[in-house]
């Protein structure tokens, strides 16, 4: 493509009606939109920017910036309802006061310690899991490997019994598919019978919890129910949506973490090498993946007043839609950003975004990540990506739904 039809194409974008190929491959709208129309209006009022400055400052400001979604959220899911619910009370869309309480007790309860606790348990599952996978013909490293890891892990995290583990996926995926900019009829019909369904399944666990407590130094959601490291416990209904919010955010997320590495690991032959020579690389790896392919695309804010952004004056109540994945890219920040460099330092990257609402589980997400890439690959060196690959066809969450391999 000429630098002409990308410019018209970086200036034309709308989220809610992408360009073909931008679902799949959204890399080169980015740059596109970082060197032509950094700060873009959409057809539906909202701005999608996407400098790093413009983010990372955004991120730090909760008082012009809310993430706050009652007013955006009541005409997309229907004010009331299960997807509002559930939405408006995550601790992802709310500001402070209440953001300020709830968070606190979330990051009390993900304790150094209680993570620190997963880690046998995370070494466990994923060699279990190597273990499954090898003298198969062909394994497919998503539904084989990587999406069945955070399903377990945020299990044990909170608990929740091995045998009642097998709707959490698709509950999970039904849920924050509903986040995306268009939905059908079915994807919100889907949402909300999900949210039903997994707070049901929620209110029983936790009155079992609540009737048989496990060890408040350690089990989360008995920690969660208490609402220790705050003054005021946390409601019902803050506990159920907050407990279903944890499993979501962990989940779809650490599994784009795994799979985008994999098959960038796949795609970078000689960076592959570099880190099967050096293990101690991982760490920075793990980095250069969330930076190079970002598990969440975007973010989302809305202007509390008037606000200038590069010249740009935007109204009060403006939706934003935050570009982590091409502030990824910005060669402000990032020299060379369109290579893959797993020595990459620093890494500034904002894949857990930044500021008070800075991902809770961040640090369990990178042992996630660091384990089961480094486990794999130093059980199987030459494994390589062998059949068609079917991307997850978000906006929003980006990475594999199924990544056929030999290993
Ligand atoms: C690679 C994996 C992950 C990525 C890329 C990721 C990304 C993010 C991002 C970008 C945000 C900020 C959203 C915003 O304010 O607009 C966030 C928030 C959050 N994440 Fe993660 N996340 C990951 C894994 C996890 C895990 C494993 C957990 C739980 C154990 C978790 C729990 C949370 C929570 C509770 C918040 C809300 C924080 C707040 O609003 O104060 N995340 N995450």
């Amino acid at each position: 493509m000429n630098d002409i039809s990308l410019k018209n194409l970086a200036q034309n974008l709308d989220l809610t009606n992408p360009p073909e190929g931008f679902v799949d491959d959204p890399f080169p709208f980015y740059d596109a939109l970082l060197e032509y129309a950094p700060i873009l209006r959409q057809p539906d009022g909202s701005v999608l920017l996407s400098r790093h400055a413009d983010l990372d400052a955004i991120y730090r400001n909760t008082t012009l910036y809310s993430s706050d979604k009652e007013a955006a959220f009541g005409p997309k899911f229907g004010v009331g309802s299960p997807l509002f619910e559930h939405h408006t009370t995550s601790l992802v869309f709310s500001d402070p006061p209440l953001h300020t309480r709830v968070r606190k007790i979330m990051t009390s309860a993900l304790t150094p310690r209680a993570i620190a606790r997963m880690e046998p348990g995370l070494i466990e599952t994923v060699d279990v899991l190597l273990d499954d996978m090898e003298g198969k013909a062909q394994v497919d490293l998503i539904e084989d490997f990587a999406s069945t890891i955070p399903i377990q892990i945020i299990g044990n995290l909170l608990d929740v019994p091995m045998d009642e583990r097998a709707p959490l996926r698709d509950w999970s995926l039904a849920i924050l598919g509903a986040l995306e900019p268009a939905l059908t009829d079915t994807q919100l019909e889907i949402g909300h019978s999900a949210v039903c369904e997994f707070k049901a399944y929620l209110q029983d666990l936790v009155a079992r919890r609540r009737a048989k407590p496990g060890d408040p130094e350690i089990d989360v959601l008995t920690r969660l129910i208490r609402g220790e490291g705050a003054d005021e416990k946390l409601s019902e209904i803050e506990l159920l949506q907050n407990c279903i919010f944890i499993l979501n955010a962990g989940h779809e997320t650490t599994t784009n973490l795994i799979g985008n590495g994999l098959a960038l690991l796949n795609d970078h032959p000689a960076q592959r090498k570099r880190l099967l020579d050096n293990p101690d690389l991982i760490a920075s790896t793990v980095e250069e993946v969330l930076r190079f392919r970002s598990p969440n695309q975007f973010g989302n804010r809305e202007t509390t007043a008037e606000v200038e952004i590069g010249g740009h004056l935007i109204v009060k109540g403006t939706n934003l839609h935050l570009c982590i994945g091409a502030a990824n890219r910005d060669p402000e920040v990032f020299p060379d950003p369109t290579r893959f460099d797993i020595t990459r330092k620093p890494n500034r990257h904002l894949a857990f975004a930044g500021g008070p609402h800075v991902c809770v589980g961040l640090t369990l997400a990178r042992l996630e990540g660091r384990v089961a890439l480094g486990r794999l690959l130093n059980r199987f060196p030459d494994c390589q990506v062998q059949g068609p690959r079917v991307r997850g066809g978000r906006i929003r969450f980006h990475g594999y739904a199924s990544l056929p391999a030999v290993l």
